[in-house]
């Protein structure tokens, strides 16, 4: 790239800044984007997702996939926001802006692939979540085999899935991946660690309701009650409320191999 180039790239920059922080920029969810704004937002999105999802290799989804727990997923983390053939959203879906989409035209457009990578990675600021934290990898691709069947199931095949899948549940994962800090700087922001500590090497908003974990290694005690080991910093993170009866800090659902990612994170931070 020329100097030009990047020099008009960092006027550009400069200029969005001083636009955001003039306070005229509305950021309030009532006001719409520009037309043009809404195209480029969604052709990022689709290149963007065609570019990451290439590497993903589709299992044979009739031996991985079962579209009742697909549909479980999606009852349990998505028609809230989404909806489904015949049931609205709920006002948590309405309010967004972007609105989520009905998934129906983008079940039967999209590859499998591109459908699992969504699903698994979520959209940043946009408001979809990424579910790879919350559910298990066969899970994930139930949901997208219960998506491509979705637009072709009649209200009454929908009624019925809707009453047969709910004893499954949707699955957690049970695996984390192989140790690495930026992995479990994820984690952590996954579960909102970083909403609530200031955490080593990590970038995150400014408000702290619980102590700094900087130093960590230095600690003799956990919230004062638990002498600081490994293995008790694991049972702490899985299940504080039952450690500590009067600790603010909440029980997140953290599987253990993630805590394990995180007490060693934590430990071995200021190596
Ligand atoms: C909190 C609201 C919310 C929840 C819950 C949610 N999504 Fe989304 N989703 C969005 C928003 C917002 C977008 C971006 C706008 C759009 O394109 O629909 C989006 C986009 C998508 C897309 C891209 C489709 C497209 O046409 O652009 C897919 C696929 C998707 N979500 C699947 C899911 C699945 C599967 C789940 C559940 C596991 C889920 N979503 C849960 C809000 C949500
Ligand atoms: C909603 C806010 C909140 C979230 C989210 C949260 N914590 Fe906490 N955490 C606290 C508070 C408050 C304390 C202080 C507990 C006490 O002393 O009773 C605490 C205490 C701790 C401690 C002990 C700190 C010390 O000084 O002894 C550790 C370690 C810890 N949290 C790790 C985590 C991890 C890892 C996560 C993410 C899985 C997490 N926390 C998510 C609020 C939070």
């Amino acid at each position: 790239m020329t100097i030009g180039a990047v020099a008009l790239v960092l006027i550009g920059a400069g200029a969005g800044a001083v636009i955001l922080l003039s306070g005229a920029y509305s950021t309030a969810a009532t006001k719409q984007h520009f037309g043009i704004t809404y195209r480029i937002l969604e052709q990022g999105l689709r290149f963007s997702v065609a570019r990451y999802a290439d590497k993903i290799v589709v299992p044979d989804l009739d031996r991985v996939a079962n579209v009742k727990v697909g549909y479980a997923c999606y009852r349990q983390y998505c028609q809230q926001c989404h909806g489904a053939p015949g049931v609205a959203r709920d006002p948590l879906g309405r309010g967004q802006l972007p609105s989520p989409s009905s998934l129906s035209e983008s079940a039967r457009d999209w590859p499998e692939a591109h459908l699992f990578y969504v699903t698994a990675k979520g959209v940043r600021m946009s408001g979809m979540p990424a579910w790879e934290f919350r559910i298990s990898t066969d899970g994930l691709w139930s949901t997208v085999a219960y998506l491509k069947a979705m637009p072709f199931l009649t209200k009454e095949e929908h009624r019925k899935l809707d009453t047969s899948a709910t004893a499954e549940s949707c699955p957690a994962p049970t695996t984390a991946p192989s140790y690495s800090r930026e992995t479990t700087q994820v984690m952590f922001r996954q579960y909102a660690c970083d909403n609530c500590h200031i955490i080593g090497g990590m970038v995150g908003p400014k408000t702290h309701i619980g102590p700094s974990l900087e130093k960590w290694r230095e600690r003799r005690y956990i919230a004062g009650v638990l002498p600081n080991t490994h293995d008790n910093l694991v049972r702490w993170i899985v299940a504080p409320q039952e450690i500590s009866a009067h600790t603010m800090m909440p029980d997140l659902d953290v599987i253990e191999p993630h805590a394990q990612h995180m007490a060693r994170y934590l430990m071995t931070m200021d190596e």
